[in-house]
């Protein structure tokens, strides 16, 4: 099959595109074919080795974490999905060898969803890593409700997108942070209220949240606090060792909380996000699709910023 195949840390150039042995699925795997897949920031970071301690991998790797796809062949203890199924998921791309860029990739059946019926390939690839983590941070941590405030930082990144879609659907006065030519899209997808990093301080006095979640990694708990009500979470996507080792202990003391976010593939996470899909109350925002041939400039786009939503693979 045609994979990307990484074999050293480095640049975009170290993205190669061979023809290697399709994955051999086990009794409790399922073999997928990819139609579609997309970039994270996760896998670039991988690519140039910023998450060596983590990934705990040399390479050589398939990157990609994101999917969607036919199911092509199901191990013998498989009972939920059957050949020809159309599906999407994440696999977990920090330890996985065998990602997502590629013709197949193995799953678990504990990772996967049938994918949404009213969308096609690349538009469902864009969604599960994104909105598993926006589902996460703001649904199981954050406990968001009907008339919580809301701000999201990063409001039209892939996972900020996202974050401000379920928030709205949950009927959450949602405020978001972008740049100035983002402005426009953050409105359409549903923020309240938006806020232009570029121009306006983005935390003002007499502004109060009930939650922060922070997308992009740089608004800082120890200044957000103060703009978080009594008993306020604040969640980021930042996994720094301080947040993760000490923030545990601190919360024990703090009547406002800081939680991290560590996104891992959810089956049940997944059906609900492919019912909101379905309901049309959250949507995947593709930006630029590129074909495997290009992974090249989409890493490249991914790593510079400066786009809405998601960069998608179709195969
Ligand atoms: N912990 C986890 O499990 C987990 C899961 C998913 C993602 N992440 C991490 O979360 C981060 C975001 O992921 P993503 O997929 O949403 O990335 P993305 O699609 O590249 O979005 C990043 C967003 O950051 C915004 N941004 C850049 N500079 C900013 C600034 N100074 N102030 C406010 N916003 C700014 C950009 O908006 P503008 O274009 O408007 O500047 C862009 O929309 C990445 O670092 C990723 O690695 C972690």
């Amino acid at each position: 099959m045609k994979a990307v195949i990484t074999k050293e840390y480095g640049s975009i150039d170290v993205l190669n595109i061979e023809n290697v042995e399709k994955p051999v699925i086990g009794e409790d795997e399922i073999l997928v074919e990819v139609k579609a897949a997309s970039i994270n920031p996760l896998d670039w970071r991988i690519r140039t080795g910023e998450m060596k301690m983590m990934t705990g991998k040399i390479p050589p790797r398939i990157l990609g974490s994101d999917y969607s796809g036919i199911i092509a062949e199901i191990g013998k203890n498989i009972r939920n999905y059957k050949k020809g199924d159309e599906v999407f998921g994440m696999i977990n791309g920090m330890k996985a060898k065998e990602g997502t860029y590629a013709e197949f990739v193995k799953v678990k059946e504990s990772d996967i969803s049938l994918k949404p019926k009213n969308i096609n390939f690349e538009e469902a690839a864009s969604l599960p890593l994104v909105a598993l983590t926006a589902h996460k941070a703001l649904i199981d941590i954050a406990k968001i409700k009907n008339g919580s405030s809301v701000l999201i930082n990063g409001c039209t990144g892939g996972v900020g997108n996202v974050a401000v879609q379920i928030a709205k659907a949950l009927g959450c006065k949602t405020t978001g942070i972008c740049s100035t030519s983002n402005i426009k899209f953050a409105k359409e997808i549903g923020c309240d209220n938006v806020i232009d990093y570029k121009k306006d301080a983005v935390l003002k006095s007499g502004t109060n949240y009930d939650v922060i979640f922070d997308t992009v990694g740089n608004l800082e708990f120890t200044e957000s606090k103060h703009f978080l009500k009594t008993g306020g979470i604040y969640v980021t996507t930042a996994a720094t060792l301080s947040a993760l080792i000490l923030s545990p202990i601190a919360n024990i003391f703090r009547s406002r909380k800081l939680k991290v976010v560590i996104v891992a593939p959810n089956s049940n996470s997944l059906a609900i996000i492919r019912d909101m899909v379905e309901k049309k109350e959250l949507k995947g925002h593709i930006f630029k699709m590129f074909s495997i041939d290009q992974i090249k400039e989409a890493h490249e786009l991914s790593q510079k910023g400066g786009f809405r939503g998601k960069l998608v693979i179709k195969m």
